[in-house]
């Protein structure tokens, strides 16, 4: 068992799936499951990333119960407040304990043209409201087969990191587009190899302190099933997890990777 610098973070982006009432129905379901497993936090954290009509419902259940997950928007706008029809601030996020925000995850690149440098303000947007960004980058098939995996990744991440400062927290999200909702995920040398260069990148950008802190997720297609052996690189320290994070069983057995647990 590799021993992580960092506390792993496994998080569980539901994307446009569950209404407010399967939303509490999912969140119980996990609470139990970890509890019955026994699951310790203490070297792993959970959170979820419900859609924003079901944050109000989660974010009551965690206090009610004191539940020991944490909780993440999808989304937010650049914008702290006006007239800006349909868009979040970050401000609300924050009002409703949100810990996490998703940023320039690859579904709103794709759909809405979200740009680096509307990330970069989004990221900056997130921190003004003391939310950590999750910020998501990741190169199509189309780029691995052109320049390979780790240049637009690279170059996502450098622009949001030339427009913050070293003591800002974020997290990194490693998540090839071509294998999100795929079932193949990058092998975990592949996954572990694009980490580490990114890590490099944060180091380049703003130094050691930055780099060792920084905690960097792979996503695409993780499952019980992988987890482990993902998890084995130094420079993976969690999972943005999307369709088996619908799945109560299968997230809980995800989140304990430690102890190889798997669904069939
Ligand atoms: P997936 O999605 O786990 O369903 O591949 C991951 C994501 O899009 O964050």
């Amino acid at each position: 068992m590799v021993e992580h610098a960092r506390k792993a973070l496994i998080a569980g982006n539901w994307k446009m799936n569950l209404d407010h009432l399967q939303a509490i129905a999912l969140v119980q379901k996990l609470a139990w499951t970890l509890k019955d497993r026994n699951f310790q936090s203490t070297t792993v954290e959970v959170a979820v990333f419900p859609p924003f009509t079901d944050l109000r419902s989660v974010q009551t259940l965690i206090a009610a119960d004191k539940l020991d997950i944490g909780l993440g928007a999808q989304d937010l706008s650049r914008h702290d407040s006006g007239a800006h029809t349909g868009e979040v601030s970050g401000a609300f996020l924050s009002a409703l304990a949100c810990d996490y925000v998703l940023v320039g995850h690859s579904e709103r690149r794709a759909d809405h043209g979200e740009t680096d440098e509307v990330c970069l303000a989004k990221v900056q947007a997130a921190l003004r409201h003391k939310l950590t960004p999750v910020l998501c980058v990741g190169e199509t098939a189309e780029d691995l087969e052109k320049v390979g995996a780790a240049a637009v990744p690279v170059s996502q991440l450098t622009t949001v990191l030339e427009g913050i400062s070293a003591d800002d927290e974020i997290v990194v999200a490693y998540e090839p587009v071509w294998a999100i909702g795929s079932g193949t995920p990058a092998t975990a040398e592949q996954a572990e190899e694009v980490c580490s260069t990114l890590r490099d990148t944060i180091r380049n950008v703003h130094g050691d302190e930055a780099a060792e802190r920084t905690r960097i997720l792979y996503g695409g297609s993780v499952k019980s099933s992988n987890i482990a052996g993902l998890m084995r690189g130094a420079n993976v320290d969690g999972a943005l997890v999307g369709g088996a994070s619908l799945d109560a069983e299968e997230f809980a057995a995800i989140a304990q990777f430690e102890k190889h647990v798997t669904v069939d």
